[in-house]
């Protein structure tokens, strides 16, 4: 999730050190470059590369930067590896505008192929600089800025938010689609920003752009054009009274609140990020014609490896072994040759055991694929083609948006692979929005009721099973309460004699297997056990559970998605509940780099 700040002052100044502090406050999103331009008069001094805030300002001196109006930029590979190319902001083929962008161009690749045919000077594969030349297109046919950024945005297909400045102008240019941008007022200034906490210790006098709109700035004055006809939108500004911390968490009073609530529009983004990948059809038909196909990762990547496996079986009709990476290397890895194709999973890719994984399959010469979130990281680099996750930063210890995701693509690979509607997934978002608003006011009670509870089990069912285990994973890893997964069938196989009164037991139900779970419900209530059951509106669920929390209808894989929201909400208040931090737990890290 890239970052982008720009300001705008009356006349040159000293501004390297108003950019290096708005980049320092943006880096919490993840990057792997930064840069920074200056503007005055005619002339553009930009300064990037890969690396940390305070070893690239080092190396290119920006404290000394000067200009009448800046931009900085943290960059979060998504299209070119990092580089200092690809790194932002670009300049466009004259050098007399810069420009830098947050969010994902997903028509990228072919609109560089249009400006090169165009005679533009392209010199990186980001998608940040295909934001400039949009632009650059339409004024080199004598296109006015604003009418420029107008079509430019018409052109820019995905998610975005992007500033751009000129030579020889006063002012800054940015437009916003689908990605955050916040305006602020100071008193001899203007600045925009990615989000809020940035703009924070410069000014509290902000105003809110809609997607749509076009921002000009200038050193005492904000514009709002709309992009559908260049009309001027009246906004009133708003001061921000909250403390930096509550706004840092979005108004959430936990990070790990706020993944869960973004789990929607990162779904959505992914959607348009994967129509548009160039790399897809071939992952596919390596798939499709693998002699085996491994899908390999640990803990919560494990499990979406386990959904993964149930959608590609269910839609594609393809078999898929998932395994944990470590057991991958003893069991499988003796076994695999070149026909074999794997799938490493990992939100961080560099999960140690993952990478040894990785290692002994290429050692049989496996096909390796990969699917990660931080791109530039270990496993992107060593696999074949590596698809990005697309959340952004995930800042909480328990993984949510990131697995919603992993599972999201595994639903899009199965349905490429089967030739079905990949518009079947475009409801996916909605239905997210809607589970969270059904289901959190009942789960935050629920949670209240199994505060005190140190032992529980969740049990699901084909497309549930592996939710079933992510749900106990969640509340386990934050409640320090033991909490088992596993499949419903198997309860009896063992685990009934822990039953006592009230013991709670959630079933996840997916509406396919409702009179399986029903015998599984009556299997521990007959014994005094607290049936919880998440699924969908079925009288016959209602009839046999103490406790039914409702989930949208939708198609099983989907449905199975959709029920985790309340196990993530129901671990973070219950783990709130207990006294733990739930985006910080004892003894875990986010990425586990030792054996
Ligand atoms: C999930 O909530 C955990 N924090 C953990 O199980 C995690 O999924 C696991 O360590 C794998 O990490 P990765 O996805 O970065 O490889």
């Amino acid at each position: 999730m890239c970052g982008i700040f720009g300001i705008v002052k009356e006349k040159e100044e000293n501004l390297g050190p108003i950019l290096i502090g708005a980049a320092e406050r943006l880096t919490y999103r993840g990057y792997d470059s930064v840069g920074m331009a200056t503007i005055s008069g005619d002339k553009i001094d930009l300064r990037k590369d890969v690396g940390k805030v305070d070893t690239v300002a080092e190396k290119f001196n920006i404290s000394e930067m000067s200009g009448q109006r800046g931009i900085t930029q943290l960059r979060w590979a998504t299209f070119g590896a990092p580089s200092q190319v690809n790194a932002q902001p670009h300049l466009d083929s004259d050098g007399l505008m810069v420009g830098a962008h947050n969010g994902n161009v997903v028509n990228n690749i072919e609109l560089r192929q249009q400006f090169i045919e165009e005679g533009l000077t392209v010199r990186s594969e980001n998608d940040g600089e295909t934001c400039v030349h949009a632009v650059e297109r339409y004024l080199k046919r004598g296109y006015e800025i604003i009418d420029a950024i107008r079509l430019a945005y018409g052109d820019l297909a995905g998610d975005y938010a992007f500033v751009l400045g000129q030579a020889n102008d006063d002012k800054l240019y940015a437009m916003k689609k689908g990605s955050g941008l916040v305006v602020g007022i100071g008193d001899d200034f203007t600045c925009l920003s990615s989000d809020l906490p940035s703009l924070l210790p410069l000014t509290r006098e902000i105003i809110r752009p809609q997607d749509g709109e076009i921002i000009i700035l200038s050193h005492d004055q904000v514009e709002l054009r709309s992009v559908t006809d260049g009309k001027i939108i009246q906004r009133e500004s708003e001061i921000i009274t909250e403390s930096m911390d509550a706004v840092q968490k979005g108004g959430y009073p936990h990070f790990m609140l706020k993944e869960i609530h973004e789990q929607p529009q990162v779904a959505r983004e992914l959607h348009h990020l994967l129509d548009d990948s160039s790399e897809l059809d071939s992952i596919v038909d390596k798939m499709r014609n693998a002699r085996n196909l491994y899908l390999i990762g640990c803990g919560t990547s494990y499990h979406a490896c386990i959904s993964g496996s149930v959608a590609l079986a269910q839609i594609a009709g393809r078999a898929a072994i998932p395994v944990l990476a470590p057991q991958f290397i003893s069991q499988f890895a003796p076994t695999v040759n070149h026909e074999d194709v794997g799938i490493f999973v990992s939100q961080s890719g560099e999960t140690k055991d993952v990478l040894n994984a990785l290692a002994a399959a290429e050692v049989k010469g496996m096909t390796p694929f990969g699917i990660a979130n931080v791109i530039g990281s270990t496993l992107t680099q060593f696999t074949n083609s590596c698809l990005p996750l697309g959340c952004g930063y995930e800042i909480s210890v328990p993984a949510t948006k990131t697995f919603t995701n992993q599972v999201f693509i595994f639903l899009y690979l199965a349905h490429k692979m089967a030739g079905r509607d990949l518009d079947e997934l475009a409801g996916i978002p909605v239905l997210m929005e809607k589970t969270l608003a059904m289901v959190a006011p009942q789960v935050e009670e629920l949670a209240s009721t199994l505060e005190n509870v140190d032992d529980m089990y969740t049990l699901g069912y084909g497309a549930t099973f592996p939710i079933a285990l992510e749900g106990a994973l969640k509340l386990k890893e934050i409640t320090y309460a033991h909490c088992e997964g596993m499949l419903s069938t198997e309860f009896k196989h063992g685990p009934l004699s822990a039953v006592t009164e009230n013991y709670p037991i959630i079933f996840v139900a997916g509406k396919e297997d409702i009179p399986l779970i029903i015998s599984g419900i009556n299997e521990v209530t007959a014994r005094g056990a607290r049936a919880i059951v998440i699924g969908p509106d079925d009288e016959r669920l209602r009839a046999n559970a103490d406790d039914l929390i409702v989930i949208p209808d939708a198609e099983e894989q989907i449905s199975a998605l959709l029920a985790v929201l309340p196990l993530q909400i129901l671990s973070y208040h219950m783990s709130v509940a207990r006294g733990v931090d739930p985006d910080f737990p004892r003894n875990l890290s986010k990425t586990l780099t030792v054996d």
